[in-house]
This record gives structure tokens, C-alpha cells and sequence, in this order.
């Protein structure tokens, strides 16, 4: 253990689905950064996992027919397989269910318990099952619905443990000043310090009762531990937390934890006040990366959409390095980018058939034609050979930078520029001409284009794995060392090269894109049943049963609109008077997508008259309107026929 450790974490995923391309994105990238940092020197460690506990998983599991641990053991089967397929060099996979885990959760409860960190109280508020979140009512969005997904929360009160977040609201400021690396891109920091940092933290409920698929919190097991508290802990738990003192000694603090944006308060808030208060270092580095979006409305990649890519059919069909390549070119990691089949088939056809493949093609075949497959410097250089060889040797340089920004999309583009020069110099020289005229300078130019492919090979070596070894077959070399791409002429004269099958075929993309297109649905099909088949389910899975006393509970009244104005302060809402009996009510309603006031005023509407009055963006809004709504369409829910307004609903 010599070396400098450099430990890469994943999210720990939660196993209620089949993971889609999203979860594979930084999946591919932690990989792809655990082979770059080995290659640097670096003994890097990459550490993945299920976050199996929560409500989540245990009304899934329910609706599955199985116990929990059932149930997530499918999965994780699917996630690891899934894994394998793409070659995914994890060091430790950590199940949120295993025993060791679920011991060492109880011991960071008791010791944040017995340190005063965590204190018994009651919760009232709201949670949002899919997200496994508490809110405050102030926190809700607009409609009162969770911030994060817009989906329905649950009033709750119950008996609860909390950890006093509210007192590191400061002291996790004073980190991100101090640490400016800590938490990036730039916009998640600002958005953590303004949506969070700057309103105050509020101490966080850290226990349910209301189910119990969960660590039990050891010294009152009515209660069980937060997902969120259990599912960071697994960071620990992947380098030996409470088991190997040494190994945790020497990978914590972690060097990055990678996730996508939606998670990146559970890491920068939580996780930074849990560790102070467990007197452990703080992660390096937390990188939120963008989404996958997907589809013509450029919508989250996500099941319950039913707009889901498998990496699956894309391997099957195109290879593991092609989804790679495409994965870390396209989207520029940070920000959001949407997929498209077709991208994908451009990109597979014209960075890596076109450009890579056909520069390995033609030289190999050129050596072989021209000189029996021998490469042999000749040393007759001219000019130009001076400007390959400044690109060649500039790459590493060039790559290594937009490396240490994680700026994956870039190092792949230096890697590229040279992959052009290199094509540019076939086109400049004009090996086909050399070889009537000028035998001598036709050897160094092969000599050139095969050095040059030589330092391609070397700096593709942590992005395409599969795609170095097909060339070093077919130049007859093995890769000499990270350090050897520096240099512009090492590899060794007179070495046979041979031609083997392209690298990438070219595609035709028409037809390519039915096949691909009808695989990936075949597999939605077969794993998540149809489109509106998985909404209904996900809809579902979120509300649990309620009786007729729950639903009494709501007192639902016709209303007739009297006048409609926009709100003052947030472009998609509308400000309603709505009479309802004697009274009126001034409603705030995020319906302004849709209709006009002219569509609203004098119509009867339907209103939750009993809704806790909340002020939205400033303006009191004493109840609300009921619409229906599937994917981009709303409509307000009204009465078949004139029905005074008052009326009771029931
Ligand atoms: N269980 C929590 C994480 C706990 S970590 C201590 C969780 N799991 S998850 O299964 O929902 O995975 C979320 C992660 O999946 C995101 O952070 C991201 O890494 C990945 N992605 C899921 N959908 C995505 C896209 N559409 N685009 C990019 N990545 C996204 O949250």
C-alpha cells in the first residue's frame, strides 16, 4: 500500500429496477477514472452498491409477492450481471442488507447518540416515498408537492430521532469557502449554498416507525435508521469501516464521490455534518454530473416516464467500447445531454469506424502492401512530418489536463485531434504516390502513421480497453507505458504489423436504427411491462391504501371561478377567486401551461376546500384545484351538469 490512494465512489443504488443507461453513465465513468488514476500511479480503489433498506423497497417487494431481501436479491443479481457485461472493475460491491453494514450503521447511531448529536423528538412534516426525503412545508414546490421530483408527498408525524444538522449550517459553509474543490461543478455549489446554506439547515429526522425494513436503531428497535444515514454509511463499510482499521485508514478520506445532480445535497450536507460529527476527514471531491435526457421533450431518463435505454442491446449489437466512446464524447460531463439513438450510430460511425478504425485500416494494410508488413524508420524526414509529431507528442499533455477537470468529453476530443492529424498527414503525404517515387521516404512516412497510431493506442488505453488490444495486435506492439505517449519515436524499427478485422464496422444507420430501437424496446417490455403499464405501477407503488376515514378526511367542494390573475412572482402560476357557497377563496394554481383566464372565469371547478392554507411565492392560497394530468396534458376536473357551487363531493 505504498502507493497514493485515490478511492472512487458510485451512488449506491436503490435495486427496485433494472438499472438503464443513467446509472450506467456513472458507472462507466467511475470506472474509466479508476483505470485512468492506475495508470497514473495511483492505487485507486472503486467502491459500488445497493441501498436496499427504506419504504421504497418494502411496498415494491410487497407488491412483488416477496419478502424484501427477496427481492433485492433478484435485482442485485441484475445489477452485477449488468456490471459484468460491461466490464466494470469495482474493488467492493456494498450491500446495504449485508450484516457488517447493518452493524456498522448501529455503531455510527450509537456514537452520534452518545456524542449528543442525535436527540429524540417528534416529526411532522412531509415525505416523498420515491425520493426516500423529508420536507418542511416551506420547502414544498409551488403545487406542495416535493421539490426534488414534484411527486406527492405524505403528511407524517411521528415519534422520530434527529441529528442536529441545523448546527453545522456554519461550519459546512466555512468547508466549501475552504475547499473550493469540494463540491463541483460551480453550479450545484451555488445551488447548495443558496437553496440550502443561506435559508439555515433544519436538524434532520434520522428514524421511521411507520415501517421496518431498516437497520434497527440499537437502543429503541421500534425505530429504524434513515435510508440516506444507512446508504452513506456504505462509503465506509466499502474500505473496511469497523472491520480493517488499516485499509479505512489508508482510502479515507474518499477521493471522489461521483453521482448525478438530484443527489448532490445528501452528499454536500448531510454526509459532510455526519462525518464532522463522527470526527472523520471529509470527502476530497463530490462531482455532480448532468443527466441523461431523453426523448424529443428532452425529459429525465427514468422508469417511471417509461423513456428508458438499456445499455444492454447497445453492447450486444456494438460492443462495450462503442457505448463507452459514446457515453464520455457525447455528453460533457457536469451538464445535462440528451440521447439519441442516431447520435449514438453518428458518433460510432464517424469518430470510431471512420476516423480510428479506417487510420488503423489503411496504414496496416499500406505497411503490408508496400513493405511486406515491415515497419522501417528510414529517417527521411521532411517538414512536415514535424507538425504530426508536435500534435503527437502534445496530446498526453493536453489530455492529462481536461483529465484532472474530469473533463472527459475533452481528453476523448485530444485524443481525436490526433486521430485527424494523423489522417490529414496519410492525405498530405500520399503514401500511393511515394511508393512509385521515392521508396526511402515512403518507409519513414509508414513509420510516422504507425508511431502516431502507437500514441493513440497508449492514451485510448483507460477510455477503450478492447479497442487497444485489437490494435496492438495489429501493430505488434503492446502499449510501452503511459509515459512513452511523451515521445515521438520509440517504437522499435523494423516490426511486423497485421491487418486483422476493422476495429468498428459502419453502420447503416436506417437500418440500424430499427434493430436497435426494437431491442431496447423488447427489453422494456420484458422488464418493466408497457409505457402506461409502468406509470400505473408507479403511481400506485407511491400511495398506499387508505379507507373511507381516510378519504372522509377530505372535504371536496364545487366552486365556480370568478376572476383569474397571474401571480406576482412565478410565471407558471395563476391566482384564482374561486366561490365555493358563501364563501370565496383565493386559490394559487400552477395551471397557466394550459389555460387562459378567459378558459376559467364563470366555469365550475372542484376544490380541496380543507387543504391547510400555505402561502405560495408570497400569496395565500386557501386551497386547491383538482385537475388530471398524464405525461404534457391537464385538464381541470368539473361537473356533467349546473350543480349550485358548494356543493359537496363525496
Ligand atoms: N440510493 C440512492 C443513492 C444513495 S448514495 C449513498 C439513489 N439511487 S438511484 O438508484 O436512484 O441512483 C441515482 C443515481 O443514478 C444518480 O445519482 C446517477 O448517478 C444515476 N442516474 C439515474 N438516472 C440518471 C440519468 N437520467 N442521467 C444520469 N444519471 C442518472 O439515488
Amino acid at each position: 500500500m505504498n502507493k497514493k490512494p485515490y478511492y472512487i465512489t458510485t451512488p449506491i443504488y436503490y435495486p427496485n429496477s433494472n438499472l438503464h443507461l443513467g446509472h450506467t453513465y456513472t458507472t462507466i465513468v467511475a470506472d474509466t477514472l479508476k483505470r485512468y488514476k492506475k495508470i497514473q500511479g495511483y492505487d485507486a480503489y472503486f467502491v459500488t452498491g445497493t441501498d436496499e433498506h427504506g419504504q421504497k423497497i418494502q411496498e415494491a417487494a410487497q407488491e412483488a409477492g416477496k419478502s424484501p431481501l427477496e427481492f433485492t436479491d433478484g435485482i442485485v443479481k441484475t445489477i452485477k450481471d449488468l456490471w459484468k457485461t460491461l466490464e466494470i472493475d469495482y474493488d467492493e460491491f456494498v450491500r446495504s442488507s449485508d450484516k457488517k453494514h447493518e452493524e456498522n450503521v448501529q455503531e455510527i447511531f450509537q456514537k452520534l447518540y452518545d456524542k449528543g448529536e442525535i436527540y429524540k423528538g417528534v416529526y411532522e412534516g412531509f415525505y416523498c416515498t420515491p425520493c426516500e426525503s423529508f420536507w418542511t412545508e416551506s420547502q414544498l414546490d409551488e403545487n406542495g408537492k416535493c421539490p426534488d421530483c414534484h411527486r406527492e408527498v405524505h403528511k407524517q408525524t411521528e415519534e422520530s430521532y434527529f441529528f442536529k444538522l441545523s448546527k453545522y449550517t456554519e461550519k459546512i459553509r466555512q468547508y466549501y469557502e475552504d475547499h473550493p474543490e469540494f463540491l463541483l461543478p460551480e453550479g450545484s455549489r451555488k445551488e447548495m449554498i443558496t437553496n440550502f446554506l443561506d435559508k439555515g439547515l433544519d436538524d434532520l429526522s434520522v428514524t421511521r416507525t411507520s415501517f421496518d425494513w431498516g437497520v434497527k436503531v440499537p437502543f429503541d428497535d421500534k425505530h429504524v435508521v434513515y435510508v440516506w444515514i444507512d446508504a452513506l454509511s456504505c462509503y465506509l463499510t466499502g474500505i473496511g469501516y469497523g472491520e480493517d482499521q488499516e485499509k479505512f485508514n489508508h482510502y479515507w478520506p474518499a477521493g471522489i464521490h461521483l453521482m448525478s445532480k438530484e443527489i448532490v445535497r445528501f452528499h454536500t450536507i448531510i454526509w459532510p455534518a455526519m462525518l464532522m460529527a463522527l470526527d472523520l476527514e471529509l470527502p476530497k471531491q463530490v462531482f455532480a454530473h448532468g443527466w441523461i435526457l431523453f426523448g424529443e421533450n428532452a425529459t429525465k431518463m427514468s422508469k417511471s416516464l417509461g423513456n428508458i435505454v438499456y445499455a444492454e442491446p447497445i453492447i450486444e449489437l456494438y460492443g462495450i467500447d462503442a457505448l463507452k466512446y459514446f457515453v464520455l464524447r457525447e455528453f460533457t460531463f457536469g451538464q445535462d445531454g440528451s440521447f439519441t439513438n442516431e447520435k449514438l450510430l453518428q458518433r460510432l460511425n464517424f469518430d470510431l469506424a471512420n476516423d480510428l478504425g479506417n487510420l488503423v485500416s489503411r496504414t496496416v494494410a499500406m505497411v503490408e502492401k508496400y513493405n511486406d508488413g515491415i515497419v522501417e524508420n528510414t529517417n527521411v524526414n521532411e517538414e512536415i512530418d514535424e507538425s504530426l509529431k508536435e500534435v503527437a507528442v502534445n496530446a498526453i499533455e493536453n489530455l492529462e489536463k481536461h483529465m484532472d477537470k474530469l473533463a472527459f468529453s475533452y481528453a476523448l476530443e485530444d485524443i481525436w485531434t490526433l486521430v485527424r492529424r494523423t489522417n490529414k498527414y496519410i492525405d498530405e503525404t500520399m503514401p500511393w504516390v511515394l511508393i512509385k517515387e521515392n521508396k526511402e521516404r515512403l518507409n519513414t512516412v509508414l513509420y510516422n502513421l504507425i508511431e502516431s497510431i502507437r500514441i493513440i493506442n497508449q492514451l485510448l488505453e483507460p477510455f477503450l480497453p478492447h479497442t487497444v488490444k485489437k490494435i496492438e495486435e495489429q501493430i505488434g506492439i503492446e502499449n510501452l507505458g503511459w509515459d512513452s505517449a511523451r515521445e515521438f519515436g520509440l517504437y522499435p524499427n523494423g516490426t511486423k504489423v497485421e491487418k486483422k478485422e476493422n476495429l468498428f464496422q459502419r453502420l447503416d444507420i436506417e437500418k440500424e436504427l430499427v434493430i436497435l430501437g426494437e431491442k431496447n424496446q423488447a427489453l422494456v417490455v420484458q422488464r418493466v411491462g408497457k409505457k402506461e403499464e409502468v406509470q400505473e405501477v408507479e403511481e400506485l407503488a407511491t400511495k398506499p391504501e387508505i379507507t373511507i376515514e381516510d378519504f372522509e378526511k377530505i372535504d371536496l367542494k364545487v366552486g365556480t371561478v370568478l376572476e383569474v390573475s397571474d401571480h406576482p412572482k412565478a410565471d407558471k402560476l395563476f391566482v384564482l377567486q374561486v366561490k365555493v357557497g358563501p364563501e370565496t377563496r383565493q386559490v394559487v394554481s400552477g395551471i397557466k401551461k394550459w389555460y387562459k383566464p378567459e378558459d376559467l372565469v364563470g366555469k365550475k371547478v372542484i376544490v380541496l376546500t380543507n387543504l391547510k392554507p400555505v402561502k405560495l411565492r408570497g400569496v395565500l392560497s386557501q386551497g386547491m384545484l383538482l385537475a388530471a394530468d398524464k405525461g404534457e396534458d391537464l385538464t381541470m376536473l368539473s361537473v356533467l351538469n349546473d350543480i349550485e357551487d358548494g356543493a359537496d363531493i363525496s
